[in-house]
């Protein structure tokens, strides 16, 4: 949670500490931000990319399990993806505690609806490495987690007079009831409860077992069982549930009952497995030996697992408020708990390579979250990028989207491309980049059968006519045969990282795939208009259109799609971009800006086409395609505009606050995006270029976890109150520089960058002309 402690002590403990991570980072982590209003965010116990991922959840916005909204508690359960839209991911077997009317089993409450309880919105504490809450009944929960073994502590309430005990149901469930067979079994000699159950992943084909393994401590077992529609008995132990030939779901699960300790507390030790119960039993068991001392020391260990993730980064605030500082830790807090590392529990194939699932979804994690990783932790993310490899070596393509062992559907392009040319522009180590580049031609060359959830659609007329046709004649795969703009304007830039790769590895292909990266130039209609819904011209012309196959151009209104019209998704009202209007897409050429900003008739042109872009309620600041398009006036030589942007933005829609997330978190996407912008530099992925824009902070430091090496932002001037923004001078390792970006040696060697500001525009980085690359 964010201190009430004074700066001046801040300071003070930034100035003791100056090189090693201190928890006087973790203190401004409040993994609370953006539990509310749609950001999604995961808010309980995880190690940084942990798999074990416990929390309240509750019956409202579940999307990541709690949410600050004040509704219900269903349940404590212990696997959850953070930030994601659309259904919630798992949340499977979810432990409930309470007492029962006359101590009778029969007088519990089973079913989720019935004995979901409201919680106290005060007692919530959330931290790196725990959740604690009180529900309305005076029970407390607490949760910490080790890598698979979620580990809850729960309090009972004196409930003397009444006499009666503790019990603790667990549910064949998840969180939307996508539940298909599932078994339990109950040991209450032994005070263990094993299960396992088939689901269905939230935005992805096929189904996926998953298997726990639940211990309890602390008080004697009274006695145990199952139940089934709110009716529970002692016999038998063991239960498996299905669904019927109509689909009908039944509500059902175990029990455990407990003669209440005198400290009220009873410890449940929950291991997690997508191997077998036996693995969930064992992982547990090694993860946790104790439970009941094992609880401070998975907690210890968590805060000392996130302290360290953090100890690259060193802020000096400069007096800006705790609140900034607690939106930037968060936002850096929330990049590391996607994907999660399931090295050892993946049932699909064998291999000694690294296994990362919750790529959900890279089309959000490409642009930030994954180049933050890369200065940040190159280790881990060049370990992704092989578990990427990996998975298409062993299912033949590259994943998209992936959450809980299956294939999520394909937003755009195949974005994998993305995070491996942008790996391997920044040298990230241990990557076998011929395969790598053999996986993104298959992208770019073979069209699959059901391009929904893997490669790329349409791929006939793309190599033919250069372009996604409107209503293609596509018979070789089948897709959301939608999209045809925001797909070619991505195969373009995919097909750019192709060639990245290629010229880099000596490929002599790679000349073709920079040639389709031009692609994009073929959409592109010079006399179109685009008009407000009340009939005012905007005065903007010039914007990509569909075109059929037979070249002629066919329509969609430039403002479809976007903040001022209707939500477009692959099954909400498809249309020929994604999630967001020709008006945004047209920005959307990462690799070309400079051919872009001729295009729409040079940099004055380009200026104000951007302006009127962000000051129209035409961006939508709370999706991923919209976040190079605030630092694109570096392209045409304004990065103050650029600068002036990310302050129109932050802390508007970016805050410290329960809603401080203008959309979904998108598994730390928008975290990522948030704190790059405060340290300074903004990434253009696929190329070795940070955009500089002064940091919100007096200066901040990154030193490499590789070379050791620092690299330091600091801006000279600085003023809390963000009137001083302006770069009015820069010098690079103390000589002067012009350019408005650097490269990824600036973190590698560990450069230092000094940046005077001054309140309006100065001549600093206004020469145009960043990378013409194509
Ligand atoms: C909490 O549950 C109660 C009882 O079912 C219900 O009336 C109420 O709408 C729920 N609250 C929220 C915010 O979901
Ligand atoms: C569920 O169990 C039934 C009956 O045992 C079986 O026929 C079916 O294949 C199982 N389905 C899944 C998804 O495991
Ligand atoms: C699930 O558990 C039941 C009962 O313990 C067991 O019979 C079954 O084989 C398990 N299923 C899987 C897929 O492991
Ligand atoms: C049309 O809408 C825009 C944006 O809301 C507004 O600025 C403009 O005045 C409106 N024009 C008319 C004719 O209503
Ligand atoms: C091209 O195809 C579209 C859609 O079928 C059709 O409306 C249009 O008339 C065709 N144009 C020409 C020049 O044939
Ligand atoms: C914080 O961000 C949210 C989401 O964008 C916004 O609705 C809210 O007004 C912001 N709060 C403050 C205090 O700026
Ligand atoms: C990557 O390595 C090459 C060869 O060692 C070197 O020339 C280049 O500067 C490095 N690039 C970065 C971004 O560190």
């Amino acid at each position: 949670m964010p201190s009430k402690q004074s700066l001046l002590s801040l300071s003070l403990l930034f100035f003791l500490h100056p090189t090693t991570g201190t928890p006087s980072d973790l203190r401004y982590v409040n993994p609370l931000i953006g539990s509310t209003a749609g950001g999604n965010v995961f808010a309980g116990a995880s190690l940084p990319y942990g798999l074990a991922k416990p929390v309240a959840d509750v019956d409202g916005q579940n999307t990541g399990g709690f949410s600050t909204d004040g509704s219900n508690v269903t349940g404590f359960s212990s696997l959850h993806d953070s930030g994601t839209g659309g259904n919630p991911s798992m949340g499977n077997f979810p432990l409930f505690p309470q007492h029962c009317p006359s101590d009778e089993i029969n007088g519990c409450r089973f079913g989720k609806d019935a004995r979901k309880k409201h919680y106290k919105p005060e007692s919530v504490v959330a931290e790196p490495g725990y959740f604690g809450i009180e529900l309305v009944d005076g029970i407390r929960a607490e949760m910490t987690a080790s890598r698979r073994t979620a580990i809850y502590r729960f309090t009972f309430p004196p409930h003397e007079e009444k006499g009666e005990d503790p019990v603790i149901s667990i549910d064949l469930t998840d969180l939307w009831e996508s539940r298909q067979n599932a078994s339990i079994e109950i040991d209450a000699e032994k005070g263990r409860v094993k299960g396992n159950g088939t689901f269905l992943p939230s935005f992805g084909a096929g189904s996926y077992q998953t298997y726990f393994c639940a211990d309890f401590s602390g008080a004697g077992v009274k006695d145990g069982g199952i139940w089934v529609n709110d009716r529970a008995g002692s016999e038998p132990k063991e239960l498996f549930v299905t669904r019927g030939f109509n689909n009908f779901y039944i509500q059902a699960g175990g029990w455990m009952s407990f003669l209440r300790p005198d400290d009220g507390t009873i410890t449940a030790r929950v291991g997690v497995s997508f191997i077998s119960t036996e693995q969930a039993c064992s992982n547990a068991e090694s993860e946790v030996s104790d439970p009941i001392s094992g609880f401070e020391k998975s907690q210890e260990q968590a805060k000392q697992a996130w302290s360290q993730k953090l100890s690259p980064i060193k802020i000096t605030p400069g007096g800006v408020s705790d609140d900034m500082l607690g939106a930037f830790w968060s936002g850096v807090y929330r990049t590391m708990l996607s994907p999660q590392d399931m090295t050892g529990e993946n049932p699909l194939w064998e291999s000694d390579e690294p296994y990362f699932d919750s790529f959900y979804c890279l089309w959000d994690a490409f642009r930030a979250q994954h180049p933050f990783l890369t200065i940040i932790d190159p280790h881990q993310q060049s370990r992704m990028v092989r578990s990427l490899l990996d998975t298409y070596r062993h299912e033949g393509w590259l994943p998209d989207c992936r959450m809980s062992l299956c294939k999520g559907w394909t937003q755009g392009g195949s974005n994998a491309d993305v995070v491996i040319a942008d790996a391997y522009v920044k040298n990230l180590t241990g990557i076998n980049w011929e395969l790598a580049y053999k996986a993104m031609v298959n992208d770019a060359e073979n069209e699959p059968l059901e391009w929904s959830y893997e490669g790329r659609g349409g791929l006939q007329s793309w190599k033919k006519l250069n372009y996604i046709p409107y209503l293609d004649f596509d018979w070789m795969g089948f897709g959301t045969n939608s999209r045809s703009i925001s797909r070619t304007v991505e195969y373009a830039y995919n097909d750019y990282c192709l060639g990245v790769v290629g010229e880099g590895i000596g490929e002599d292909g790679y000349t073709t795939y920079l040639s389709r990266s031009g692609n994009w130039r073929n959409l592109f209609r010079e006399d179109q208009p685009s008009f407000l819904e009340n009939g005012t011209n905007t005065g903007f012309t010039g914007f990509f259109q569909p075109r059929y196959l037979n070249g002629t151009w066919g329509f969609q209104d430039p403002i479809a799609c976007s903040a001022l019209a209707s939500w477009c998704s692959l099954t909400s009202n498809p249309s020929e971009t994604f999630e967001s209007s020709v008006w945004e897409y047209l920005f959307y050429v990462p690799h070309d800006l400079s051919s872009l900003i001729d295009l729409v008739g040079g940099t004055d042109s380009f200026v104000n086409r951007l302006d009127y872009f962000h000051t129209s309620g035409l961006a939508d600041i709370g999706n991923e395609p919209v976040f190079l398009t605030v630092y694109e006036y570096h392209y045409a030589g304004r990065p103050a505009l650029s600068t002036k942007r990310a302050h129109s933005y932050i802390p508007r829609t970016f805050n410290a606050t329960t809603n401080g997330l203008p959309g979904n978190d998108d598994s730390g996407a928008m975290g990522s995006f948030l704190a790059w912008s405060m340290m300074g530099l903004f990434p253009n992925p696929g190329q070795s270029v940070y955009l500089i824009s002064p940091p919100f902070f007096e200066a901040v430091e990154v030193t490499h976890p590789e070379t050791g090496k620092t690299a330091t932002i600091r801006n000279v001037n600085f003023d809390p109150d963000y009137k001083r923004v302006y770069v009015q001078s820069a010098k690079l390792n103390g000589m002067p520089y012009k350019r408005n970006w650097v490269g990824h040696e600036f973190f590698t060697q560990g450069w230092t960058l000094e940046l005077t500001l001054g309140e309006v525009e100065g001549e600093w980085g206004t020469k145009r002309g960043i990378c013409h690359l194509v």
